[in-house]
């Protein structure tokens, strides 16, 4: 295991940022650590890169306590902040080299690396340029290569893609997916399309705690494997409405939602389930359906599922 975080707590004041959490991490895997704002991910990754004291409990980088060895772990580790921390009045080169000599690299280690790394990610051209003249896409990129330029065994990205457009994202995305080989990778992400595309398990933080921990397959498997979308207009549809199509489902969908003008049914088979779904409809009164559509569950699903928006109200028992 590359890092194991055991019964992790961290209180800031009389809030718990982060609440008793276990995961192992394992190596050459890509982890995300998904949830809304306050939900603990960054809490987790500092304290994993030693900027953060635990309340208690522990984690461990390839072995060693962020407790009892953080020199040794700051070793392991490279890390890319959710803030940008490079000095814009230094080049790309200037940034790198800084870093590397930080690291204790040699000069012409250093060298060979910027090289390399500038050609992974297509900066060759802005070696020599001002950190402030660049736009936000290349500076994302040359944080993500700082974090690896002393070759580290573990990289942090929390939100590696913050605020990027479309395109520039999908280039990270390449440029993460190349440096996994050789890295294992913990990320934190608000783009679901992100996390399941990079990684291989994801946890759901929601309050501090670890709500669900799966690959991202797995966990849509989990919350039906077909969503039969209703869309309504907007003044036919209410929560009363949506409560009554619930009741009328029992024991058939796995999860109901309303979803702007329409209702998500979760299902585990959207065909043999549609003849219920229509009769129910049937005795609502004034409901005009507009449309009908039947998709795949993505990633987005789970996670408004796990948020607890249910009307099913078996995610809110137990633990
Ligand atoms: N230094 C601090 N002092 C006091 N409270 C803090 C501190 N850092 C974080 N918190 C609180 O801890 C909780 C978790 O914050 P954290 O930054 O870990 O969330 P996050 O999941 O990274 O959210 P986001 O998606 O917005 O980045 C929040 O309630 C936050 O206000
Ligand atoms: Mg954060």
């Amino acid at each position: 295991m590359s890092v194991v975080v055991k019964n992790l707590v961290k209180v800031f004041g009389n809030i718990v940022a982060v609440d008793s959490i276990n995961f192992s991490v394992e190596k050459g895997e890509i982890f995300g650590l998904l949830g809304p704002n306050g939900a603990g991910k960054t809490t987790t990754m500092k304290i994993l890169c030693t900027l953060l004291k635990p309340t208690s409990g522990d984690a461990f980088v390839e072995g060693y306590s962020v407790r009892r060895d953080p020199k040794k772990v700051r070793e392991k580790l490279g890390v890319v902040f959710q803030e940008s921390t490079l000095d814009i009045e230094l080049t790309v080169f200037e940034n790198l080299d800084l870093h590397g000599r930080l690291y204790g690299m040699g000069i012409n280690e250093r060298r060979s690396r910027i090289d390399e790394l500038l050609e992974l990610v297509n900066l060759e051209d802005y070696r020599n340029v001002q950190v402030k003249k660049l736009s936000g896409g290349m500076k994302r990129k040359l944080e993500v290569i700082r974090g690896i330029m002393h070759s580290p065994d573990i990289l942090i990205l929390d939100e590696p893609t913050l605020g990027l457009d479309a395109a520039t994202r999908r280039t990270i995305w390449r440029h993460i997916e190349e440096i996994s080989e050789d890295v294992t990778i913990i990320l934190s992400t608000h783009y679901m399309e992100e996390a399941e595309k990079l990684c291989d398990r994801v946890a759901v933080m929601r309050n501090g705690k670890i709500v669900a921990l799966d690959s991202p397959q797995s966990l849509k498997e989990r919350i039906g494997e077909e969503i039969i979308v209703l869309s309504f207009e907007s003044s036919d549809i209410n929560v009363e409405r949506l409560k009554a199509v619930s009741d009328g489902l029992t024991g058939l969908a796995t999860h109901i939602s309303l979803n702007g003008n329409a209702i998500e049914i979760h299902v585990k088979s959207a065909s043999a389930v549609l003849p219920e779904v229509m009769e129910v409809l049937r005795t609502l009164r004034d409901v005009n359906v507009k449309g009908v559509e039947i998709r795949k569950p993505t990633l987005e699903d789970v996670f408004i599922t796990l948020s607890g928006d249910s009307t099913s109200g078996d995610e809110h028992g137990g633990t």
